[in-house]
């Protein structure tokens, strides 16, 4: 089965991001994780473009319908999801009747430099994915002070955090794909 990775920022040295990599090498048996990086190649949602959406709104609906599941990685903007993951969500659960998120399997995890591990923005983006269809599995998984938990290089250094991730991977491919994955 497919889980596709989402990371709600955009930088090159993403701590989130860096999450989701380590979630790639976690990943129990018959799981395969991708990173999918669109986010950041999608206009402003504007429901005027919803019949012929740009290339980019395409290619995100196809993909996301496509997975098995998707897990989140999100830091926290001001108390909430940024703005560009919210976005897509947004493109993501219209037009109704064809939403990529309707039943979609999906796990949010999130993580910050300081003590709360973007705990809001897990909360919100939780919600949101709720109420756009989305099946949310899986408990919240805050990770505080997120840059002493990676080396220089994104590479996770916690095992606890790294059992943790595993975890939450079966929980979505035994929701998922039962059939196709043993854990
Ligand atoms: C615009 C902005 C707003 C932020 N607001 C919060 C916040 O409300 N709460 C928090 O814990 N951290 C906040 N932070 C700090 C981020 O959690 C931290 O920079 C995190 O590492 C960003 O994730 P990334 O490494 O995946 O890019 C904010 C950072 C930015 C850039």
């Amino acid at each position: 089965m497919k889980v596709l990775a989402v990371s709600g920022s955009l930088r090159a040295e993403s701590h989130n991001t860096s999450l989701l990599r380590a979630a790639v090498d976690a990943a129990p048996d018959g799981v395969e994780v991708e990173l999918w990086e669109g986010v950041g190649d999608l206009p402003i949602y504007d429901q005027d473009l919803e019949s012929d959406p740009p290339e980019s709104v395409r290619r995100l609906r196809e993909d996301w319908a496509a997975a098995d599941a998707i897990l989140f990685a999100t830091p926290e903007y001001n108390g909430s999801v940024p703005g560009g993951l919210k976005n897509a969500i947004d493109w993501a659960s219209r037009p109704v009747r064809e939403s990529a998120l309707t039943n979609q399997n999906v796990a949010v995890i999130g993580a910050s430099t300081g003590q709360f591990g973007a705990m809001w923005a897990q909360a919100d983006l939780r919600k949101s994915l709720g109420i756009a269809g989305a099946r949310v599995l899986g408990d919240e998984l805050p990770v505080t002070r997120v840059h002493e938990k990676l080396d220089h290089v994104g590479r996770l250094l916690d095992e606890e955090l790294f059992e943790r991730l595993r975890l939450l991977l079966e929980t979505l491919a035994a929701e998922a794909c039962p059939a196709e994955v043993a854990v």
